[in-house]
């Protein structure tokens, strides 16, 4: 049985393939279409996805779109009625969803006719939550998805048993945690979908001092609606106006319209900073206020489902879910003791949780799959990866291409890191989700404190303020962090022990946390292999791990590794069993 989940007409448009309620293949389109966060038709990622599980579209039998109009209906006229703009858009979006037979078949010049696949409409939280629970170690779980928006509703929860799950709750339209965080977010002069991951970088600088307006802003308490909090909404436009999520006709590049009110500036007793305005301590403190009671709310509603739902585990999705520091703190603040969080939590994940939904919730077949790591994007053979090598002309540029045995290249390249260069790393299938977990990773000595220097300067670009990422042998980390739970997707942020701090400064934020990555043989066998070597090498288990790209979806082709590994200042690029270095 052959289930095709598609994202689409949204950012982080996606595919994914489950065969026999397995995973076979799941792939941003962006990473085709190199536009970040692209919304449109998935068209180059289905086609990926049906070519690596060998499959022609006609041998599809069920189609899963992660989103239903009927959702919710009542709120939707409510707010239609008061704002008309925005029932147009709708419209316009409803139109665009209900022709996905049309836009399949035309993409694979198909007659629409001839699909032979039954659709099934989703709702959004619902694959948000199937594609946590579904992929989880669990039999049991508590469930969350906490969000922007989708379907009318920024969050919901419930409860998973072996197949099936049971909704408990909802919070609907206007009230959302993710629409609070990308308020404040452009507040803070960051405009681009996506900036809030920088936004709780840059929250490790400050204080929350103004955590009493923030109490405003983001309403919660014992006797909240269920488990779900309230926005303050005069600090909000989005009620009024509606989210106005755009698209670029060009590049389906995602915008969200601005979301705060005149009020924000009122109670926070300072403008709105200027993009590209100077940072000072107050927008510093103010990221600190908008974290805390981000955190406040988030871990508290998880204590209410804890106490509900009586499970241990509980399974997270949703843009909220990608809060790595608000996660960190689960196991201090709730009953929960294990944490399992979608690699691609955001919108991307839907693809996947919509078809594992038609398969357990439609289908009622029982669970034979768990996803424990996250490569499930294009890969390319040895001959392709030669191919690519060869034509970028590296002796001309000055640099050395090595064939070698994995022995001797790990070796070699745990050489590199530990001498202080920066390494290209590109291997096997790519990551499924907006973190680099190794396959496609730009890779350094975490025990030099220059090194986030030099990496922004050299290849990234980003923010000063922004942290870089620590991976780990599994096996090590309750050695090196306060905690030893598995991150293997890079979702919690666990703090350093305080005497291994100074030993690994690069990967280590500012409040003392890491980002971390906690890397398994049987996840990524090579990768586990390379941070053994620099471990026998150095002592240190850990590398810091950054994305392969430069202000660009991470690379998908061994072409676009080697070009931007010619573009930026890299010092050497290992793909496959090659080592490039300078001659
Ligand atoms: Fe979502």
């Amino acid at each position: 049985m052959n289930i095709l989940g598609i994202n689409a007409y949204h950012g982080n448009a996606s595919a994914a393939i489950v065969c026999d309620g397995k995973l076979v293949a799941a792939v941003e389109e962006e990473r085709f279409n190199r536009v970040k966060y692209a919304a449109g038709f998935p068209a180059q990622a289905i086609r990926y996805c049906l070519q690596e599980a060998g499959l022609k579209l006609s041998e599809i039998e069920h189609v899963a779109v992660p989103r239903n109009p009927y959702a919710r209906l009542a709120t939707k006229l409510f707010y239609a009625l008061r704002m008309p703009s925005f029932a147009r858009e709708r419209a316009r979006v409803l139109t665009k969803f209900t022709g996905i037979p049309e836009a399949l078949a035309h993409a694979f010049d198909a007659d629409p006719k001839a699909l032979l696949a039954r659709f099934h409409r989703v709702e959004h939280h619902q694959a948000h939550l199937a594609s946590s629970f579904y992929c989880a170690p669990f039999d049991q779980a508590a469930l969350l998805s906490a969000d922007g928006l989708g379907d009318f509703a920024s969050t919901m929860w419930g409860t998973g048993l072996g197949n099936r799950m049971q909704i408990q709750g909802a919070v609907a339209f206007p009230h959302s945690l993710g629409l609070y965080y990308s308020a404040v977010t452009q507040y803070l002069g960051f405009l681009k979908f996506g900036d809030e991951y920088k936004v709780m970088g840059l929250a490790a600088y400050g204080q929350p001092e103004q955590s009493e307006v923030f109490r405003e802003i983001v309403k919660f308490g014992e006797t909240g609606n269920g488990n779900g909090f309230r926005l303050g909404l005069d600090f909000f436009t989005h009620h009024r106006t509606g989210p106005e999520m755009s698209w670029a006709e060009a590049d389906k590049t995602p915008t969200l319209g601005r979301l705060f009110s005149e009020q924000m500036g009122k109670r926070l007793r300072a403008p709105a900073r200027a993009p590209e305005g100077p940072l000072e301590p107050r927008h510093k403190n103010l990221a600190a206020s908008l974290q805390a009671r981000l955190e406040e709310v988030y871990l508290g509603m998880l204590r209410k489902l804890a106490k509900q739902s009586q499970r241990r585990a509980v399974s997270l999705a949703g843009g909220v879910a990608f809060n790595c520091v608000a996660n960190g703190k689960i196991f201090d603040a709730t009953p929960f003791e294990h944490v399992y969080v979608h690699p691609a939590a955001g919108d991307a994940g839907l693809a996947v949780g919509a078809a594992l939904y038609v398969w357990h919730q439609i289908l009622d077949k029982p669970r034979s799959f768990v996803m424990d790591h996250a490569y499930w994007g294009p890969s390319f053979s040895r001959q392709q990866i030669q191919r690519a090598i060869t034509a970028s002309e590296p002796a001309s540029k000055g640099f050395v291409v090595a064939d070698l045995p994995e022995g001797e290249l790990l070796k070699r390249t745990a050489a590199i890191i530990a001498d202080g260069k920066v390494l290209g790393w590109f291997q096997g299938r790519a990551e499924w989700g907006p973190r680099a977990l190794g396959n496609r990773s730009i890779v350094a000595d975490p025990r030099r404190p220059e090194m986030k220097e030099i990496l922004n300067r050299r290849i990234k670009h980003r923010e000063v303020f922004r942290p870089f990422a620590p991976s780990i042998l599994a096996e090590e980390t309750g050695t090196w962090f306060e905690k030893s739970h598995p991150s293997p997707f890079m979702t919690l942020a666990y703090s350093v022990k305080p005497d291994k701090r100074q030993q690994i400064p690069a990967p280590t934020h500012v409040d003392g946390t890491g980002r971390v990555q906690t890397v398994t043989r049987e996840a990524n066998p090579r990768y586990h292999a390379l941070i053994s070597a620099f471990r026998d090498l150095t002592g240190v288990p850990v590398v810091l791990n950054t994305s392969f790209n430069d202000n660009e979806p991470i690379v998908c082709t061994p072409e676009e590794a080697v070009d931007c590994f010619f573009r930026t200042q890299m010092d050497a690029l290992v793909l496959g069993d090659f080592l490039i270095t300078k001659s």
